[in-house]
């Protein structure tokens, strides 16, 4: 049962007397409750957790997803010329954590280049999905369920890691602030820190407040059965697209972050090197903590043309 369904009814009413005057500036309130970044209105950073655990336990399969044969074909090939920059040859032997693995297909592809991997998620489901895809592979495994907030719990030995990964993630936590801290603080000196987050700039504001509403009513629908017919409509009847629209329509907190606030706080936190790796409006981070190792610096790509793989799944 949604969260927010109980509170939508006992209040509708309010909404279909006011102006849409008032009913906008209600939406923008809600919008920045929602989103602040450093501590998100507790009710939309449970209910954004609920959809991720329904995500990875009922709903794994979809594009760009391991079930889906040319990502599964190709991913090795994107972590290193389309994500990273960085030559396959770096990632063997690497220890890279991925921070909120989800349904383990960059742990999966990672894990296929021959780095070690941590995977962290606060969703169960996402855990075990993905100890199952990485089930084939002979590298070191560790699996932590936790908030990315209270990261460094896990890590009283004060270990770090060659690379922490975390793609499209960071923008859905409670605290962005603080679980963008403890992912930086797992970075080794001369380590990679690569994320992938929603870009200001792919939306306007409008338009996001408009998503935004769109989001509340979905999660008004009282049933999966009607969740679903909202998304297939959506995705014109197209049953392999109905993951990718619930990402999108499901999750009630979902920042969009200014290139220019990112490298500022990434070189707060200590990083160089701040580079957007895709020329695309959504960011694609690739940061160096402290200074890159000279060895590292032969491993870089060079593409000032790299336009986002995701560009050939059209929505
Ligand atoms: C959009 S999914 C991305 C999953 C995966 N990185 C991928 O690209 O397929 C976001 C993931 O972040 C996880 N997540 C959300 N908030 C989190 C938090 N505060 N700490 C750790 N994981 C979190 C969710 O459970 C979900 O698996």
């Amino acid at each position: 049962m949604s969260l927010l369904g109980p509170i939508y009814k006992r209040y509708k009413f309010l909404l279909n007397k006011a102006d849409k005057k008032d009913v906008d500036a209600l939406y923008m309130l809600l919008y920045n409750q929602v989103h602040n970044l450093d501590q998100a209105l507790p009710l939309a950073t449970a209910q954004t957790i609920g959809t991720f655990g329904f995500q990875w336990g009922e709903l794994q399969e979809g594009e760009a997803m391991l079930s889906d044969p040319w990502f599964k074909e190709n991913v090795t090939k994107l972590i290193s010329e389309n994500e990273t920059l960085l030559k396959k040859d770096w990632f063997k032997g690497k220890d890279i954590m991925d921070c909120g693995c989800g349904g383990g297909r960059w742990s999966y592809g990672l894990a296929k280049l021959g780095a070690n991997i941590t995977a962290v998620d606060i969703n169960e489901s996402a855990i075990e999905a993905t100890k199952s895809v990485l089930s084939e592979f002979s590298v070191k495994k560790q699996f932590i369920q936790t908030p990315l907030e209270q990261l460094s719990s896990f890590f009283p030995d004060g270990k770090q890691f060659d690379m922490v990964w975390s793609w499209g993630v960071i923008h859905h936590c409670g605290s962005f602030t603080k679980a963008l801290a403890e992912v930086a603080a797992r970075v080794k000196e001369g380590g990679f820190i690569y994320m992938y987050l929603y870009g200001r700039e792919s939306l306007s504001f409008d338009e996001d407040i408009q998503l935004f509403r769109n989001r509340v009513y979905y999660n008004t629908l009282p049933s999966w059965k009607e969740k679903e017919a909202f998304l297939l409509e959506k995705a014109h009847g197209d049953k392999t697209k109905v993951h990718q629209y619930h990402d999108i329509f499901a999750p009630l907190l979902n920042r969009r972050l200014d290139f220019s606030y990112m490298k500022k706080a990434l070189e707060d936190l200590g990083f160089t090197d701040v580079t957007r790796t895709t020329k695309s409006p959504e960011l694609f981070i690739r940061a160096v903590k402290t200074k890159m190792k000279k060895e590292d610096e032969e491993m870089i790509i060079h593409n000032d043309n790299n336009l986002p793989w995701i560009n050939r799944y059209s929505m």
